[in-house]
């Protein structure tokens, strides 16, 4: 695979900087319980690498001692793994049948066709990438969603998410 679009190696064995920062997380651990720090392992490589590849959860996997796809099951739990490389912004709009009820799926809708993206994609500028997410339990707020699975948005109508789409855009922020 061609992977020179955003410059990251993924199939370069993990750095030496990288294998120091798993072995700090796994001496928090009993050593037959180092597969508890499989999610800070994960954590570390998307913060380096921007998402989990395949061959980053056998990295993993391979270091922790485990299978794959226990590793893989983890990644896609949880919704803060990116498994493709996401844009700048990642936004999850919840879309849970509660929310859904109370118009999330009114909000998604508006933000595909405001970003010309469906949802899963990402814009072609790479600035926002549009997911879905569970329950936040905000339920009571709808539309919800988080940005960067970290801001918490509550009560999205479609006039706060254009304001809120302006907004990351002027930011526009150019550290990694
Ligand atoms: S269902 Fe959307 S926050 Fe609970």
């Amino acid at each position: 695979m061609n992977s020179n679009a955003h410059g990251h190696a993924a199939h370069a064995p993990l750095s030496e900087a990288t294998l120091e920062l798993f072995a700090r997380e796994v001496a928090k651990y009993p050593a037959d319980q180092k597969q508890s720090a499989v999610m800070a392992c994960l954590t570390i490589v998307q913060k380096n690498e921007g998402f989990v590849s395949v061959q980053r959860e056998r990295d993993i996997a391979a270091y922790l001692g485990m299978p794959p796809i226990a590793v893989h099951e983890v990644t896609t739990f949880y919704n803060m793994y990116n498994q493709k490389p996401v844009g700048r912004f990642k936004l999850n709009v919840c879309t849970n049948l509660p929310c859904q009820l109370r118009d999330g799926a009114v909000a998604l809708e508006h933000l595909e066709e405001r970003l010309g993206v469906r949802m899963g994609e990402t814009t072609s500028d790479g600035m926002f990438t549009l997911q879905q997410s569970e329950c936040l339990g905000a339920c009571a707020d709808s539309p919800v969603m988080l940005v960067n699975d970290r801001t918490m948005c509550s009560f999205m109508s479609n006039e706060k998410l254009d304001q809120l789409i302006d907004g990351l855009r002027a930011s526009n922020p150019q550290e990694n």
